[in-house]
């Protein structure tokens, strides 16, 4: 039987079945990440880091973390099938993101799923990583269905997105220049903390005053972003102070700029809970870890007569899980790829 033929088979036996059952491989950035999902349910989910190699050169080495998925890769999926207790026979298909992300990282992932989804004669999934970002959401939150506005903020996009079904997306804003994730990761550098900025600064902040440090808002128009400017200001603010005799502890600078990035994000998004008068939020993406952020979409969701819906850390930073139920909505529509997918590096959510 050849590939395809072996591949029609498991689409046929998988027909009108709600279990199917999926591995998922993430390898976008710096973590390599395997899981088995059932539906969007987690059998098993393991993630290898190289974030501590990058650390040293503070920020994401792309060859660096090439390597780091290629010697891990084989174990980490290993290890996922081995925590699930199965077999390749017990799976449905392979689903694998394939953009946007570094370009040789992405290409880890994709050339694993391929070479197993070939030996095993499974189907083949492309996944966005955008989407499975929103996905993990799916994961967390059992009664979650869309229509939903998703707040989508990692360290590369910064996404307010309307989802009006599954995988059915509509971008009404994004940042015009640096990502959220990003924002933080520099102020971070700026600071002398190490990397990645955005869990220092959040727990720096805690014992920070956030009002120590005034920071322009920044005036997009409609629900888009602006943080690049934020980083100036930052050390324009700082030095101003110093000239007055006025030094400012790491704390209160990571306090102030902390609030200055999640007002921004938070007044966006309720601004796209009141147009589109949908009664859901969802955050998504590794900023979605940030303690002040979830208060913040907490209450302004209240604030909108809208449930709030808060994947847990472990969901919200780079997955193989949120992969996994991305690609189970993907195959239910059919939505299959062939040997000669690639690697996509950038690439926007699509839209319909
Ligand atoms: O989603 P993710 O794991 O990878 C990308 O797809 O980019 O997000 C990583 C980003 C980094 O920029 C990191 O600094 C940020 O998420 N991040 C946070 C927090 N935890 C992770 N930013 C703010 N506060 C946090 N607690
Ligand atoms: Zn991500």
């Amino acid at each position: 039987m050849t590939y395809a033929q072996k591949v029609a088979q498991k689409i046929e036996k998988a027909k009108g079945r709600e279990e199917i059952r999926l591995l998922a491989i993430e390898s976008s950035c710096d973590e390599t990440s395997a899981a088995i999902v059932k539906g969007r349910e987690v059998e098993a989910l393991v993630i290898a880091s190289s974030v501590e190699t990058h650390a040293l050169y503070g920020g994401v080495v792309p060859e660096i973390a090439s390597r780091a998925h290629v010697e891990a890769i084989a174990q980490v999926v290993q290890q996922a099938m081995e925590k699930a207790n199965v077999t390749p026979d017990d799976l449905d298909g392979v689903a694998v993101t394939y953009g946007p992300g570094l370009v040789g990282a992405l290409l880890c992932g994709v050339s694993f799923a391929k070479g197993f989804a070939y030996r095993y004669g499974l189907p083949l999934v492309p996944v966005h990583h955008i989407e499975g970002h929103i996905s993990a959401a799916y994961i967390a939150h059992t009664d979650l269905v869309p229509p939903f506005i998703a707040l989508v903020v990692s360290g590369g996009h910064s996404h307010l997105v309307k989802v009006s079904d599954y995988g059915c997306h509509e971008i009404l804003g994004r940042t015009h220049d640096d990502a959220a994730g990003e924002a933080f990761d520099k102020a971070a550098r700026v600071l002398g903390l190490p990397y990645p900025g955005g869990p220092t600064i959040d727990k720096l902040a805690q014992q920070g005053n956030d009002n120590a440090l005034p920071l322009p808002k920044a005036k997009q128009e409609g629900y888009n972003y602006s943080f690049s400017g934020l980083k100036t200001a930052l050390l324009q603010g700082v030095a101003r102070l110093e000239k007055q005799g006025v030094k400012l502890s790491d704390a209160d600078i990571a306090a102030s700029f902390r609030k200055a990035v999640v007002e921004q994000l938070v007044d966006k998004a309720g601004l796209a809970l009141r147009d589109t008068g949908i009664n859901k939020l969802v955050l998504a993406g590794g900023v979605a870890c940030n303690s002040l952020l979830r208060s913040r979409a907490n209450e302004v969701a209240q604030k909108h007569s809208a449930k709030i819906f808060l994947p847990p850390p472990i969901l919200c930073t780079d997955n193989a899980a949120m992969i996994g139920c991305a690609g189970y909505y993907r195959y239910l529509k059919g939505d299959f790829a062939d040997m000669s997918l690639n690697a996509v590096p950038s690439m926007t959510l699509p839209e319909k």
